[in-house]
């Protein structure tokens, strides 16, 4: 199999300690241009995992012909603009997540990408991540029998301030942090049936609590915001057995049962856990480098890659439906089914 060319597009903070990383880990494609307005931040990295071309616009990369498939970690302005351009000139796009600001950007891209038959991927590492695919197994399994209700805490402590132009708190934070938990919610439940929602913003800091009903019956609930000190992410997942499973930060994963398990059937008070391996690679663990060796494969196999635009559309209509109930001045509660 011929090596794919990436061209990768946005050389800040996410790009350096998360994605060329975890790019320079994976098969079967090799980064060959690099991209940014910024050109002094790809000159100075010019050359660094074979990439030997720089561009200062994705339109000029484009144009030159010599990519094969384009990563971007911008903001999602530049993210909606830059994979319209890639969709229409027929080249795979992977974008971090957020993919865009706005549903209908979104449907735009979803349509075009379907018209021209190109692949599409959104970064969504959480889905992706080693402790996640643990989980799923779990769920999955006949002892745990499916889920029967989740229960997700996404804590952050940013973004206090409005980001990407938005003048929406709590669409801004949900873009840029929550996007991740509802994707999984809605990953791992299947399509959402209702929503009910109560939404505080304290200026600029807010507070978020969701019942989602699943359309088979399964059960959610999510308290999200950006007023705790630290990031804190938590599951627990209740099964259709009584099992209840929890996981503690994308790390600890920790399952129980009303009796038995392997290795004490018949015994009360029974439990089973599971970390990584202290040597596991970073970038594996998180998920970064196998979302992107996925979409790599996805784009070599010619087949469509799980976390593409079109799924993430109905994490963007939960959103919308969030972002509804955003209290406005005088900023307090409004409760809505
Ligand atoms: N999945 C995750 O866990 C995760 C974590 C952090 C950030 N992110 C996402 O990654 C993206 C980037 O975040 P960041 O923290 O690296 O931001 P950043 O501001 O550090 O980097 C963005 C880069 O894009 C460049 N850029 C801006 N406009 C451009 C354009 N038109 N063409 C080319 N380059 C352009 C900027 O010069 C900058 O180098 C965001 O969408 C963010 O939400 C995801």
């Amino acid at each position: 199999m011929s090596t794919l060319r990436i061209g990768f597009v946005g050389l800040g903070n996410q790009a350096r300690e998360n994605l060329l990383p975890a790019l320079a880990q994976i098969n079967g494609a090799g980064i060959a241009a690099l991209c940014d307005t910024d050109i002094g931040r790809a000159e100075q990295m010019q050359g660094r995992l074979g990439a030997n071309r720089i561009y200062d616009s994705v339109d000029k990369m484009i144009g030159d012909g010599g990519v094969d498939l384009i990563v971007m970690a911008c903001p999602p302005q530049v993210h909606f603009s830059g994979a319209r351009a890639a969709i229409r000139a027929g080249i795979p796009v992977f974008v971090e997540k957020p993919p865009c600001l706005w549903t209908h950007e979104l449907e735009e891209l979803i349509d075009d990408a379907q018209k021209l038959n190109v692949i599409t991927g959104v970064g969504l590492n959480f889905r992706h991540s080693k402790a996640i695919e643990r989980v799923q197994r779990i769920i999955q399994s006949e002892r745990f029998g499916g889920l029967a209700h989740l229960c997700l805490r996404h804590y952050a402590n940013k973004p206090r301030t409005s980001m990407w132009q938005l003048d929406s708190p709590v669409r801004s934070f949900l873009l840029a942090q929550t996007i991740h938990t509802i994707d999984l919610a809605i990953h791992l439940g299947g399509p959402v049936a209702a929503l009910a929602c109560e939404v505080d913003a304290k200026g600029n800091s807010v507070l978020i609590r969701m019942s989602l009903t699943f359309a088979r019956g399964v059960t959610a609930s999510i308290v999200t915001g950006s007023s705790f000190p630290a990031f804190e992410f938590g599951l627990e997942a209740v099964g259709a057995n009584h099992g209840l499973l929890t996981l503690d930060n994308l790390w600890n994963v920790s399952v129980r049962d009303e009796a038995g398990g392997a290795f004490s059937p018949g015994e009360k008070r029974w439990s089973e856990s599971w970390q990584p391996g202290p040597l596991d690679s970073g970038y594996i663990r998180a998920g970064y480098a196998v979302e992107l060796q996925a979409f790599v494969d996805a784009v070599a196999s010619k087949t469509r890659f799980d976390a593409d635009f079109q799924a993430m559309l109905p994490t963007y209509k939960l959103i919308d439906a969030v972002c509804e109930l955003e209290p406005r001045q005088p900023v307090f509660r409004q409760a809505a089914e």
